[in-house]
């Protein structure tokens, strides 16, 4: 099967209080996205990787993709859009002919070969498929004035990492329909989910942490030295 790798690295890093933006903040003197994109590098048929960036750090982006990517691999790199979700469809817009599509947050960098081989392998069979964890807190939902409305019973609650892996059909029809619909989640997969088509959950690791807060920023520090 081959497969293409989309990246979203255009967000600003809110939550990170950094002046530049997370992807291209340093872990052992290389980018943050420089080491997702290498943990793709043995994904057999990876056929083309795809980065939605600022406008800013595309010359850095394709620079980095070139010193990276073996020449089998087809390169390029897109402006990002104001929400996650506008990243992807300016990536979706690029994609080669492939099987699977494989997205992935460029701020998980410690994201393990066997579970993205193990989710590409779920989605070749259901579709869709994305990592994840079992939820470790117990979670509420509450109204906008903090009212706990509900406590769903943690047993059922998993929080959603990536990979997500679709077939290509599965996702360029899902962003259609969102598109048409105005539709819009915070993952891939709630846009497959909404077109009504069956997403697999696959158990992958607590350490493929997203890296968002100041503290995720000094724990990946800590395991980069480790390795
Ligand atoms: N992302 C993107 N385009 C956006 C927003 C986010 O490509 N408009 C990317 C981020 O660069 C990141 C991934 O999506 O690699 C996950 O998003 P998140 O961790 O929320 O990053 P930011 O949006 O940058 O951070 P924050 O929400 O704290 O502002
Ligand atoms: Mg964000």
């Amino acid at each position: 099967t081959t497969k293409s790798l989309i990246i979203p690295a255009a967000g600003s890093g809110s939550r990170m209080q950094r002046e530049v933006p997370k992807p291209y903040l340093k872990l052992a003197g290389d980018s943050i996205l420089e080491h997702t994109v290498r943990r793709f590098l043995s994904v057999d048929g990876l056929a083309q990787v795809v980065i939605a960036t600022s406008q800013e750090y595309l010359d850095q982006a394709n620079d980095m993709l070139e010193k990276v990517l073996p020449d089998t691999v087809a390169a390029r790199c897109v402006a990002g859009g104001n929400e996650r979700q506008d990243s992807i469809r300016n990536a979706l817009a690029v994609l080669s002919d492939v099987d699977l599509v494989m997205i992935h947050d460029a701020v998980r960098p410690f994201v393990e070969a066997k579970h993205i081989a193990e989710c590409c392998r779920v989605a070749s069979e259901a579709g869709a498929a994305v990592l994840g964890v079992p939820a470790k807190d117990t979670i509420k939902r509450v109204d906008g004035r903090r009212y706990v409305e509900e406590t769903p019973t943690r047993k059922f609650l998993w929080q959603a990492q990536t990979p997500q892996v679709f077939r290509t059909k599965v996702i360029l029809e899902a962003f259609e329909k969102a598109e048409e619909d105005s539709f819009s989640g915070t993952d891939d997969a709630s846009l497959v989910e909404y077109l009504g088509r069956k997403v697999r959950m696959v158990e992958g690791s607590r350490s493929n942490f997203k890296i968002t807060y100041p503290l995720d920023l000094k724990l990946a520090r800590l395991l980069i030295e480790k390795e």
